[in-house]
Parts: C-alpha cells; structure tokens; sequence
C-alpha cells in the first residue's frame, strides 16, 4: 500500500492579472496550515515569475510547453524556459488543449517526455466527453488516452495524471464518487500493469467543477490524491477550502 500526500493544484487558465496574485498570499498561509498536502498554482506563462516571487512555499507552474527544447515554433514556450522562469510543474494535455490546439495523444507524450527530463513534475490530463459517457465508452477512451499520451518513466520528476471528464469543466457537474472510483481505479490498474510498483505511487487528481461543496466527497474516494481546480482556483475564498478539505482528508 503507497501512501499517497494529496495535491491540490489550481489551473488559472487564461484569467488572472498581475492583482489577481494577491489571491497567492491567503492561499500559500493555507497551504502552511494544511500538514500534508502539496498545493500548486499555475497561472498563465506571464505571471509564472511574478508569481514565484510571491508563492509563499506553494508551488507555481505553467499550462502547457512544447515538445521541443527551442528552435522555430512562434508562440511557443519550452519546458527549460518555464524552470528557469521558476516553474515546478506543468501541466499537459489538457481537453481544452486537445480540443482548441488539435493536441494529439502523441504531441501530448512528447511535451511530457521533455516536461520530466526538464525536472518538471508533470500532470497529464485525460478525460472522457460527454458521448463517451452516454455510449458507456469512457473507460476504453481514457485508457486509449493513457496508452498512447503517457511516457516511459526515467524517474527524472514526478508524474501525476488528472482524469477531467470534459463534460464536468466549468459546467458545475461533476462526476459522483462512484463515477470516480470507477475510473480512478482503471487508472490505478493500467499504471500498474504499466510501471509496476512505481504506479501506485503515481497521483491521479479529479479535475471537473471541483469546489467547496463537493472536494471532500471526492477525497474520500479510493485512488483519488488531489484535485485539479479550474475556476475554484481563482480566489483564495474559493480555493482555501478545497486545500483544507484535503487536509481532512
Ligand atoms: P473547472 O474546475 O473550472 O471545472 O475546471 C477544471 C479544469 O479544467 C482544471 O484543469
């Protein structure tokens, strides 16, 4: 049996300002408070350093890097540019990515293979939409999901999968428990069956309208280490709370 820390990461998406950093103070005391549990923020690249300087002890990352060190690819940032920028983790292959950048499962793999030789702890996102809910088909697509977008680990940082239903972001539904203990557990069982003992290590946060109301729920659920948070991520009255429910936990 692994015992897993929670983690509490927050995805800002593209919201947030140069005011909104002040959210990171209360939000870093609460971290502090809460003895167990990792918290992280990830606002968008232009707030990375800013926001390191005032993380408090909480880590910061970015929503996304390329797969490639440097070179021509306009708009783009590298895994080695976010840690020089103060970066810890970051997260890849987000559904928004997948849907709004046409991100494949094998561009998703690639950003996290150089993300984890770049020292950064990475968050791999899968999730289901809603057809594949209704068809029944959702654990067949996350695990597809995970066959072809997870990398070979080397042990060069740690990483950690978000299952997000993408019928659950920013709709205000998210899945039951039984909903994620179904599909936490099928992720538990392909990181085993994938990496041995080093899978039950792996963290599998729930991602989808996570918030005050409903985090504790979720934690109580078998395999479930943590929560990525979109829009609760936002302000710390809305974030601290999921972090002490963790905490709870
Ligand atoms: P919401 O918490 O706003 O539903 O977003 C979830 C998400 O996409 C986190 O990455």
């Amino acid at each position: 049996m692994h015992v897993r820390r929670k983690l509490v990461a927050g995805n800002w998406k593209m919201n947030g300002s140069r005011a909104a950093l002040a959210e990171l103070g209360p939000i870093a005391a609460a971290a502090r408070a809460a003895a167990g549990v990792d918290v992280a923020v990830c606002p968008p690249f232009t707030l990375i350093s800013l926001a390191v300087a005032r993380a408090g002890g909480i880590a910061i990352g970015a929503q996304d890097c390329h797969a490639a060190a440097s070179g021509p690819h306009t708009g783009n940032v590298s895994a080695g540019m976010l840690v020089e920028a103060g970066a810890k983790l970051v997260i890849v292959g987000h559904s928004e990515r997948r849907a709004d950048q046409c991100e494949s499962d094998a561009v998703v793999r690639g950003k996290a293979v150089t993300a984890l030789a770049a020292g950064l702890q990475t968050i791999l996102c899968v999730g289901e939409v809603e057809e594949e809910r209704v068809a029944g088909t959702h654990c067949e697509k996350v695990l597809y999901q995970l066959e072809h977008s997870l990398p070979e680990l080397g042990g060069e940082a740690e990483l950690v999968v978000a299952y997000e239903p993408v019928w659950a972001i920013g709709t205000g539904r998210t899945a039951t428990p039984d909903d994620a203990i179904e599909m936490h557990g099928v992720i538990r069982e392909h990181l085993l069956a994938r990496f041995g003992d080093t899978g039950g290590r792996i963290r599998i946060l729930y991602g989808g309208s996570v918030n005050a109301s409903n985090a504790a729920a979720l934690f109580a659920c078998d395999n479930v280490d943590g929560a990525l948070v979109g829009g609760a991520s936002l302000t710390a009255e809305a974030f601290v709370p999921i972090v002490e429910a963790a905490a709870k936990s």
